[in-house]
């Protein structure tokens, strides 16, 4: 029995469309299950309510094998703690008296460098990560860089004055990955037995790119000019404020781009395992053209 965490984010719905064909069962937590398609609904076994909540997980790792494990974003937290570690503890606990044997997590790049201990939600992830490997069961971290997919919430802009923004600087190259390479890396991770210990799997997509090369490549694909503006981080944050984000949360996004600024996401040899195949180039013809077009 597998048991996947928040099915209906843009990696979790993924990561079950990649185990459905697998005949393996399929077991979700979701706080409103009407949000899943019906094709997914008639093949897994549903617990309602919230993967933070201590009778949900309780309930929904009995049996299981292998758990694949995302914290939802949490605009209101308190504290980057209180939105990654305190979400976690029950699980954590439910591991243990369930006895998971293996989970799969969404985390970020960083471990080790200079500045990790600075970066916002990407500290917070990386002591999620501890607290997890602190149960004994085997786990995977899957180490990202920014989703590719992080782009989409820039679709106006790009549409409308050809133009996307950020904080970090246009010239420094980074690794990107799509999400959908990320759910196929956590379901090949969940369906196979024989894994154990505890490590990271890193999912870097096939190449660095700067904002300025991603913005060469929109302009070509979506066959208009598009150009990345670099703003001040204090703008950055202000922006979050205003759409109603925590004073926490606004802060732990802004330290996790400077820290990204700074190379928190460039310390991860690259290998044959984990540069994954979904170009920045494929993906703006697949998903971001046609979300910019409709
Ligand atoms: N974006 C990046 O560049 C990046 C990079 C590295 C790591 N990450 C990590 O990736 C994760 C986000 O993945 P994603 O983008 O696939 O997520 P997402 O699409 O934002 O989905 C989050 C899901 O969580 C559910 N949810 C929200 N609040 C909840 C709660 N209190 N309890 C239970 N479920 C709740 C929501 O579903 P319902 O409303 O249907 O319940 C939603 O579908 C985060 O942990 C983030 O730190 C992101």
């Amino acid at each position: 029995m597998i048991v996947i965490t928040s099915p209906t984010s843009m990696i979790g719905r993924q990561v079950l469309e990649n185990l459905l064909g697998s005949g393996e069962p399929a077991r979700v937590i979701a706080r409103d299950p009407s949000r899943l398609p019906p094709h997914i609904l008639e093949r897994v076994e549903v617990v309602q309510g919230s993967h933070s909540d201590p009778n949900a997980v309780n309930q929904a790792f009995a049996d299981a094998d292998s758990v694949f494990w995302l914290v939802p974003p949490d605009p209101h937290a308190e504290s980057v703690e209180a939105a990654y570690v305190d979400f976690t503890r029950p699980a954590c606990d439910a591991i243990k008296s369930r006895g998971v044997q293996r989970v799969v997590g969404i985390s970020a790049l960083g471990r080790g460098t200079a500045v990790a201990s600075n970066a916002g939600l990407v500290t917070a992830s990386l002591a999620m990560d501890d607290l997890i490997t602190s149960t004994g069961v085997s786990y995977r971290a899957l180490t990202m860089p920014s989703f590719m997919d992080n782009i989409l919430r820039q679709a106006e802009p790009i549409k409308n004055q050809g133009m996307f923004f950020g904080p970090i600087a246009g010239d420094r190259k980074l690794p990107a990955c799509a999400t959908r390479d990320i759910a196929a890396t956590a379901a090949k991770l969940l369906l196979d037995p024989d894994w154990s210990g505890q490590d990271h799997v890193a999912v870097l997509g096939p190449e660095d790119l700067s904002f300025n090369d991603m913005a060469q490549v929109m302009s070509e694909v979506l066959g208009k000019p598009v150009r990345y503006q670099q703003i001040p981080f204090e703008a950055y944050k202000a922006r979050f404020i205003e759409l109603d984000m925590s004073e926490a949360m606004a802060q732990g996004m802004t330290d996790m781009a400077a820290a990204k600024n700074e190379g928190l996401d460039n310390a991860e040899p690259r290998s044959p395992e984990n540069t994954t195949p979904t170009s920045f180039r494929q993906w703006c013809e697949e998903v971001l053209k046609p979300a910019v077009f409709t």
